[in-house]
């Protein structure tokens, strides 16, 4: 695909529903004893996966060609074995979520996914699902394929090493199984949708600070819900528009969730035009409204650090691109998990915009931009990752001349459309 700047824009645009909601939603609706209806979901490839894992346990899910899907809740012991092995794609999400409520159905099954997924690290999820009593089957590395048998499971109490809404949900989800208070503490706190589901769905959560119990078993009552957009998707045009002048992009009923919303705490610091109306809210206790960003060319460097990555894993590699245009250094750090995610997503995104002519290098858990230099069109690639996809096709419309975009097609992954909204 190839790209080329934009001189002037002033556009309001919408993005898919929220990706994370989504996989809580239809996974909580699973375990509902009713009709569950979830409307303005992404139509992408990794909620797909969610649905088609769902479905392979005996769940009914319709999906209507506007984006509302039903779900038809069994509870987990009334889910049926359809497939031996369940397939979760590329979605380390559907994987690692599922993973919580494997241990606990009446019958063994396997879950796997995609040769990227294949790599990514589960030892995270297998070791406390373990000492939930979870029966777990996998190679020494602790890849998937896993394989569960059923098990009869208890609470633990929890310190995630690592700062990961996946593994928190993994655990909270085996925790409505469990026998007993499950205890989890965060060392760094992570998105809550789960938590904030959970509310929702009449499911009994105590919280303070970083404390988060649960107290097993517990079964959600069934609900309707309308997922806002999705930040992540909605940062890459939040991105293009703060890093040229005369740009000014809206985008509509994003959701606002704090524990999601880091760059723009980012951008703000480095002087981007930023104003926000809060209209509505996504799931209760969760606030969604329409971001407008005004684009200048005074944009400064910042640094980010361990405590804020969270907020913004996914949305790191864009960061990185609007650094390139900022004036000083720009050092982000406590990155390492960036490493383990679609690609190694330091290395991918170093060695693209290099291409480009940005002034940038790795370091072993982030990256550091010497802003302020144009960026040129080159020939880049995805890495076979939507993030890197997305990122890069910002990077080509700030930069002069040509870009030749490889692997566009891995936006699919979770906005099918961004490149006909990136056109408007
Ligand atoms: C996600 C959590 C994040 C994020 C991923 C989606 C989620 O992963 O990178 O794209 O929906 O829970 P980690 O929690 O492993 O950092």
């Amino acid at each position: 695909m190839l790209i080329r700047k934009n001189e002037k824009t002033d556009r309001t645009i919408t993005v898919p529903g929220d990706k994370s909601i989504f996989h809580r939603a239809a996974i909580i609706a699973s375990l509902t004893k009713g009709v569950c209806e979830i409307s303005n979901i992404p139509q992408s490839l990794d909620c797909l996966s969610t649905i088609n894992c769902l479905k392979s346990l005996g769940v009914e899910i319709k999906v209507s060609k506007n984006g509302i899907c039903t779900v038809n809740g069994k509870t987990a012991a009334g889910f049926i074995k359809k497939t031996d092995i369940l397939d979760a794609g590329n979605s380390a999400t559907t994987l690692r979520l599922l993973s919580g409520i494997l241990p606990s159905l009446p019958f063994s099954c396997s879950i796997t996914g995609d040769r990227s997924l294949q790599k990514r690290p589960m030892k995270r999820i297998v070791l406390p699902l373990r000492e939930m009593g979870a029966k777990i089957t996998c190679n020494r590395i602790m890849t998937a394929p896993l394989h569960f048998d059923p098990a009869k499971t208890r609470a633990i109490r929890f310190v995630p090493e690592n700062a990961s809404s996946q593994v928190k949900s993994a655990v909270l989800l085996a925790a409505l199984f469990a026998e007993g208070t499950t205890i989890l503490t965060e060392k760094i706190s992570t998105r809550d949708h789960l938590e904030n589901l959970f509310n929702f769905t009449g499911i009994k959560i105590y919280r303070k600070n970083k404390l988060i119990a649960v107290e097993g078993p517990q079964a959600p009552r069934s609900f309707s819900l309308n997922i806002a957009g999705d930040f992540s998707s909605a940062a890459y045009f939040i991105a293009l528009a703060c890093c040229i002048d005369n740009y000014r992009i809206t985008v509509k009923n994003i959701c606002l969730n704090p524990s999601r919303t880091g760059l723009l705490r980012v951008i703000s610091r480095m002087g981007a035009d930023i104003s926000i109306s809060e209209a509505a809210e996504s799931i209760p206790g969760e606030a969604a409204g329409d971001i407008t960003v005004t684009g200048h060319k005074r944009l400064t460097a910042t640094n980010i650090n361990a405590d804020e990555i969270p907020s913004l894993i996914d949305e790191l590699p864009v960061i990185a691109v609007v650094a390139t245009q900022a004036s000083g250094t720009t050092t982000i750090s406590g990155a390492g998990e960036l490493r383990l995610k679609e690609s190694d997503r330091i290395s991918s995104i170093v060695s693209e915009l290099k291409k480009m002519g940005a002034d940038i290098a790795e370091k072993s858990d982030g990256i550091i931009i010497n802003g302020g230099k144009k960026l040129k069109g080159a020939v880049v690639t995805s890495h076979g990752d939507h993030r890197i996809a997305m990122s890069l096709a910002i990077a080509a419309h700030i930069a002069d001349g040509e870009t030749n975009l490889l692997g566009q097609q891995d936006v699919r992954i979770s906005f099918p459309d961004f490149f006909s909204v990136l056109e408007k």
